[in-house]
Parts: structure tokens; sequence; C-alpha cells
């Protein structure tokens, strides 16, 4: 079969894998390749046991796959074939040195720009789809047009704004698609290339095009918007439980304005995710080495209020137990950072856990979808803690419950039947709200919603 267009994306993760299978589904005409130096992940993506469950994926790939999408290792044929290359690799926090605990890591990203130069015999169009630092296209495109060979690279930022759990309708019906370039003919040029790609199955006026430096500042933006929210009604939540006010009435009454919306007023346990903190975090590192810092502390205190959030559940939990966990079995259901996805990077529950252990709880994990990755994150408690596929095993003798994870499974379990089978008085925390909590306290349990009036029998 014979192609107009091939594209390389480096980095099979979360963003590379579903967005790259969604391009190629959409786009026979285009030959889609995807590369990673995880030998592991790229024979499960070329397996049926796909690394990462989002729904409805396996039929994407599963029409894509030996078509027009193809998964390898093979990094430098990959760049040599390539037409445009995205690149979408991890940019997490970094861990040492100047801005450690904020600013992002850019050496998986900046190897990549290496590569590239290394492996082109001609110029190339440059995606950046990693969530990176405003101005780092600026860097690659250093980096990559210092080149002596008159070899010329225009390097665009298309973010990805997929949410995890919904990442296939995200990218078949996305709200926009956003691409940066240079105001330059080529950059222009280029970007039209990358923005004609996504039109074939996305409105034209949904794809928008911008300066390079707003594309990349209205991704970091965009999140820290979202969470922003987050942490609001999380906020408001905690002063509805002194209040007897009911955060989910709150939300409503707020969110039926239109300027405000309903979206994102869910009062939780906390965000979780890859994205909300280490974005934020180099936001405000952002903001600091430009001296701003009213602006890094503004942003920095969405992530401090999440933080206390996640606290605050845990010491709900230990002072409504009668101020120890001790030795007390303690059921979490769900260990996913949201339902619908096995990702449990920067989940909630694992600060939950890591707390109610701190207590000397005897913490019981289960969840439909991700256990292995629960497992992994707490390898270094292990033994301290007990997994249990089945929830009903998992609050079997539990002197309490918590909801993590707002699966929908755990909205239709048989509470009678758990209610029945734990120590008493039996305890039950939703820190997803998702429960009938009336109906719950009419079985026996002593109910601690978020942002809510508590019912107790005592
Ligand atoms: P991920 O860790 O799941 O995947 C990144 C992949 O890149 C890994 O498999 C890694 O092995 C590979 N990689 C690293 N260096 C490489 C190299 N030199 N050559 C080939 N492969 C290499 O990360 P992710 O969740 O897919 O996120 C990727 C980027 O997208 C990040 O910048 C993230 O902030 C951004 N983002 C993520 C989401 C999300 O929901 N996860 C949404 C929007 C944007
Ligand atoms: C987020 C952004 O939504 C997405 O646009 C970006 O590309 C990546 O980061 P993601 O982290 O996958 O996506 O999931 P999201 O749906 O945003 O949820 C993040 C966290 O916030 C989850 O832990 C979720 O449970 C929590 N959340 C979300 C709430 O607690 N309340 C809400 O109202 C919404």
């Amino acid at each position: 079969m014979s192609f107009d267009t091939r594209i390389l994306c480096i980095g099979a993760g979360y963003v590379g894998g579903p967005t790259m299978a969604v391009i190629a589904d959409r786009c026979p005409h285009v030959k889609v390749t995807v590369t990673d130096i995880n030998r592991q992940r790229i024979d499960a993506w070329n397996s049926n046991d796909l690394p990462i469950y989002e729904p409805g994926l396996d039929l994407v790939v599963g029409r894509a796959r030996g078509r027009n999408l193809f998964f390898t290792t093979d990094v430098a044929a990959g760049i040599r074939e390539a037409d445009i290359i995205f690149v979408s690799v991890n940019t997490p926090t970094k861990a040492f040195g100047e801005g450690a605990g904020k600013a992002a890591d850019l050496q998986y990203w900046e190897k990549t720009a290496r590569e590239i130069l290394a492996n082109s015999e001609r110029g190339k169009i440059v995606v950046e789809k990693s969530t990176l630092p405003v101005r780092t296209a600026d860097a690659m495109a250093r980096i990559l047009n210092s080149n002596s060979r008159g070899i010329r690279f225009e390097v665009l930022s298309n973010p990805e704004f997929l949410a995890e759990g919904t990442a296939v309708r995200d990218l078949e019906l996305p709200d926009r698609v956003l691409i940066g370039s240079e105001e330059t003919p080529g950059g222009i040029a280029a970007r039209r290339a990358v923005a004609d790609i996504y039109a074939t199955w996305v409105p034209r006026e949904r794809v928008l095009e911008a300066n390079v430096w707003s594309a990349e500042l209205s991704k970091l933006t965009a999140n820290a918007f979202l969470a922003q929210r987050i942490s609001s009604i999380n906020a408001m939540s905690a002063l509805c439980e002194k209040t007897e006010a009911d955060i989910d009435e709150v939300a409503h009454a707020i969110g039926t304005d239109s300027r405000i919306g309903p979206k994102f007023l869910k009062a939780s346990v906390g965000f979780g995710g890859s994205c909300f903190k280490k974005d934020i975090l180099n936001l405000v590192y952002i903001a600091e080495s430009y001296g701003l810092h009213e602006v890094a502390d503004y942003w920095e205190s969405v992530v401090r209020m999440n933080e206390w959030q996640e606290a605050r559940f845990v010491r709900t939990m230990l002072t409504n137990m009668f101020n120890t966990v001790a030795g007390k079995r303690i059921a979490l259901l769900g260990f996913a950072f949201k339902a619908d996805t096995g990702d449990t990077r920067e989940s909630p529950a694992d600060a939950v856990a890591r707390g109610l252990l701190a207590e000397r709880a005897h913490v019981v994990i289960s969840d439909p979808k991700a256990l292995a990755n629960a497992r992994r994150d707490l390898e270094d408690v292990t033994g301290q803690v007990e997994f249990e596929d089945d929830p009903y095993k998992a609050a079997a003798g539990a002197h309490a419950i918590a909801i993590m994870t707002e699966w929908s499974e755990y909205r239709t379990l048989d509470y009678n039947r758990i209610y029945a089978a734990m120590e008493k008085p039996a305890f039950l925390f939703d820190g997803r709200n998702i429960l009938d909590h009336r109906a719950l306290f009419d079985v026996g349990f002593n109910v601690f919603p978020i942002g809510k009036v508590a019912l107790k029998h005592f």
C-alpha cells in the first residue's frame, strides 16, 4: 500500500499509543509508526493484551494495526522514514538538582531531539506532543537546526488534552486541537500540514492555530484551571462538613450559572493522575524563574489544597474510628486515580493508604483494573498491605471500607452482604460521593461522605 505521509511517534505510552491509533484509524492514507525504548511495551502493543486499559482502544488498534499502524523499537529506522515526528515521551517532575520537585525533567525529551538529528537525512516537522515548559520548542529547534548539513526542521507544539478513561472519545471528538508554530512561512506551512491530518475527522473550526509559545502555555494553563476547580470545590467541601451545607447541592447551584458551568465540580478525596500536579508545579517553577512569586504561590496553593484534602480524609477516618486504626482492617475500594483506567500515578488512594499505614492500620486494596500497578507502587511497604481482587473478600472482617475510585461496579455492590461480614460498628467513607448514603445508613453503616453531614448511629 502506498502512503502519502509517514508519521512517527516517539513514546508509546498513555498519550502516544491512543493518539496514534486514532490518527491511523481515521487516516488510512497515512502510515503511522509508534516507537519506544521499552520493548515490553511495544510487544504489548503488538499483542491482544494492550499495555494500557482504555475503553474502546482495542477496537481502534485492531482496525489499524498491520494496515497503517505499526509498533516497533527501531527508533532510528522510524526517524529516517518519517515526514512528521511526534514526540510523546514522559516529562516527569525533576527529582534532582536545580528545580528538583517542581521543574520538568527534560532528559528524555532532549535525548529524542538528538536522536532525531542523528538519524535524519532530510528536513522534518517535529511536533511536541508531550507537555513541556513554555519556550521548550525554542530549545528543540536550536538543537535540531544546529546541524551543519543544511537540514531544516520545523518545531510545532500540539499539546494533548485527552483524559484517561475517555481517551478514545476525547481523540475522536475533541473540543479542539491546538497547533502552534513559529509565525514564519515555513512554520505556518508545517502547522497547516499537521492541521490537514486532524481535519480528516475533526471539524476545521475546532483545529486552532496559534503561535508556538501560546500553544505550549495553553496546555499548562488548561490543566491548572481544571485542577483549580477541583481544589476550589474540595475547599468548599470542608466548609460544608462544618456548616451542614451539602457540596453536591452547592456544586449544582453554582454549576447552573452558565459562566461557571457544571463540569469538574465533583468534590472528592483529591485529584490524582500523572498530569495535574506535575504540570502545576512546572508552571510554578516557570513563574518563579521569571520572578513572578505571587503567580507561583497562587498556583502552588492548588496543589497544597489537594494534599490537604487527602490528609483530611485520613484524619476523618482516624478521628471517627475512636482515634485509632492500629491493627484494624480497612478496605480501600479502588486504587486507580479515576474510573475506567488502570493508571495509579499520583492516585489519592496511595496517599490515603500510606496515611493509614502510618497509623498502623491493616490496609486491604481492591481494584478491578489497577491491582498490578498498586502492587508496584506499594512495593516499599510490601507485607503491610494486602491486595484482593474481590471487593467482598476485601471488606470481610474490616472495620471500615473507603471508596477511593468511582468505579461503576462499586455503586451496585451488595452492601447488605458487605455490612454483615464486617466488624461493628461498621464505617463507610465515600471519597467519591457515589453511593446512596441514606440507604447505607439504613443498612447499619456509619457513613462519612465528602462535603456532607455524616450519618452516624452513635
Ligand atoms: P508514559 O510514561 O506513559 O509514556 C512515555 C513513553 O516514552 C514511555 O513508554 C517511555 O519508555 C518512552 N520514552 C522515553 N524516552 C524515550 C526515547 N528516547 N525513545 C523512545 N521512547 C522513549 O507517559 P504519558 O502519560 O504517555 O505522557 C507523555 C507526555 O504526554 C507527558 O509529557 C505528559 O505530560 C503528556 N500528557 C499526558 C496525558 C495523560 O493523560 N497521560 C495527557 C496529556 C498529555
Ligand atoms: C487531565 C486533563 O483532564 C486532560 O485534559 C489532560 O490532557 C491530562 O490531565 P486526567 O488526569 O487523565 O486528565 O483525568 P481527569 O478526568 O482530568 O481527572 C483528574 C483527577 O481529578 C482524577 O483523580 C479525578 O478523579 C479528579 N476529579 C476530576 C475530581 O476529583 N473531580 C472532578 O470534578 C473531576
